[in-house]
């Protein structure tokens, strides 16, 4: 046995991660369930081919691994994993790593932590983000399960994760599901982010009238500002490729139905569990749903109509900064929720997830890499205990000057007609966060007088009753 490391999978994301580690010197046993794949891979390795160890069974590449074997898991999440561990286990020995790549649901990381626990083999569930591009020269990765098993493969993480000037952008983000947990809001706030991006393309197309080609400069320009991002910038690449077949922009002729594998749901339907507010994440979830709603969607603007294209028009350059900074304060706010679900659930787990940190290994690598990232840990290396990144000073002055555009913009579009969920659910979160006087006392009341669950009082402590009148023949009674 030769290879530091092994893998199984060898699909897009596993044979660009396998690449990846032999390029950085380290020797991979690799696997794959058809085995023409395995051959494919390894004759297209090139010069890399010298340090890859093709294997045709599980045996052969547990052999071939130097134990403690470290085998890394790229297959779909979900049923192929539970598969590859249970074809693993009776192969494997004392301290041997399973390591999920995969964008797993970290309950499931959990269940393989705990159906390993007292076998003698480590689990680890790893979030690795960057797409394609990202596995072969540089991903993101998100570490979670035990130090120690991280410990032994960080050299290899520490080779193959992408750099942010000079520091790698791989960590150890907690025992347990931390690491998946933390891929699984990332990639939350990538559909957040996403979302509203869309929503103010949406408003430039239909609200001002402008064609893909004119709107493509617009992102470029963004992209040198506050708002520079690898999302904003391939928006502008994007917008301006033509389709080959028909000469229009390309993007003008993909159906509007949006995919989703569910690591966006899981971010939504964590943060409720948890109690914490994503709404920005949960309506660009919902936006991808009603997306894939075409008929209905084409039947109800039958029936009501849709407003005229170009009622915003002209553009100007007052509007373009009101675009600018919504989608820069619609931003914020979609980041500090996505954190706060992650500072809840390091609290309810025992995960002890350093924010700062999460936030600095996503500058470089993942999908959602930007400058902002990099603000972002700094405001929590200050406020490490915060749960509101809103209230740090950095940000507070950013949604200080920010808010009034958002505010304008998303009234603007509501007059218009033009959709823009997400941005809407960030404004409301921000303006309902900001009443320190709220209206739940009357959702207090009607449970007190419909179910009598008793309320506080602003006055005192205890619960209490009210002596509530009965309902006299009231209509709502018949
Ligand atoms: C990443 C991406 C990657 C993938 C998601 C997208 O971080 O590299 O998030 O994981 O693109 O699976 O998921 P949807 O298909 O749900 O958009």
């Amino acid at each position: 046995s030769t290879a530091d490391i092994g893998l199984i999978g060898l699909g897009v994301m596993g044979a660009n991660l396998a690449l990846n580690i032999a390029e950085k010197g380290f020797r991979i046993a690799v696997y794959n369930r058809t085995t023409a794949r395995t051959r494919e891979f390894v004759e297209a390795a090139g010069s890399l081919a010298d340090r890859i160890v093709p294997c045709e069974t599980l045996e052969e590449l547990r052999d071939a691994i130097k134990p403690p074997r470290p085998i890394i898991l790229m297959v779909a999440a979900g049923a192929a994993v539970d598969q590859q561990i249970e074809g693993l286990k009776p192969l494997l020995q004392q301290d041997d790593i399973i390591i999920d790549a995969g964008n797993a649901n970290f309950h499931d990381t959990r269940r393989h932590m705990n159906e390993l626990a007292g076998t003698g083999l480590q689990f680890i569930g790893m979030g690795v983000s960057g797409g394609e591009e990202g596995a072969r020269h540089g991903p993101s990765i998100m570490v979670g399960g035990p130090e120690a098993s991280y410990r032994r493969i960080e050299p290899v993480l520490d080779a193959i994760a992408a750099r942010y000037k000079g520091e790698a952008c791989q960590a150890w983000v907690g025992p347990d599901g931390a690491g998946h947990f933390v891929k699984t809001i990332h990639n939350g706030i990538e559909y957040a982010d996403m979302q509203m991006i869309a929503e103010i393309y949406g408003v430039l197309r239909d609200g001002y009238g402008l064609s893909a080609g004119e709107i493509a400069p617009i992102f470029a320009e963004w992209n040198r500002g506050r708002l520079n991002s690898y999302l904003i910038e391939i928006t502008a690449h994007v917008l301006s490729a033509t389709d080959s077949v028909s000469g229009e922009p390309l993007v003008d002729m993909i159906l509007d139905r949006a995919g989703q594998k569910g690591t966006g749901r899981w971010s939504a339907i964590e943060s409720q569990h948890l109690s914490v507010p994503a709404t920005t994440i949960e309506s660009a979830v919902a936006a991808r749903s009603l997306s894939a709603m075409k008929t209905e969607r084409q039947l109800t603007e039958e029936r009501f109509g849709a407003s005229a294209r170009g009622t915003l028009a002209p553009l100007s350059p007052e509007k373009l900064e009101m675009l600018e900074q919504a989608l820069f304060a619609g931003k914020i706010i979609a980041y500090t929720q996505g954190f706060a679900v992650m500072a809840a659930a390091s609290r309810e787990f025992g995960w002890n997830t350093p924010l700062g940190t999460v936030a600095r290994i996503w500058r470089a690598g993942c999908i959602i890499r930007s400058q902002f990232l990099g603000e972002i840990a700094k405001a929590l290396d200050v406020a490490t205990d915060t749960q509101n990144l809103l209230l740090t000073e950095l940000f507070s002055g950013y949604i200080e000057t920010s808010h009034p555009h958002l505010r304008r913009l998303v009234a603007e579009s509501a007059l218009a007609g033009l959709p823009v969920p997400s941005l809407g659910a960030a404004l409301a979160h921000f303006d309902q966060l900001r009443r320190g006087t709220g209206t739940a006392n009357l959702i207090q009341a009607q449970r007190d007088f419909f179910g009598a669950h008793g309320f506080e009082r602003i006055d005192g402590d205890g619960t209490h009753h009210g002596n509530w009148l009965p309902l006299a023949g009231s209509e709502a009674e018949s």
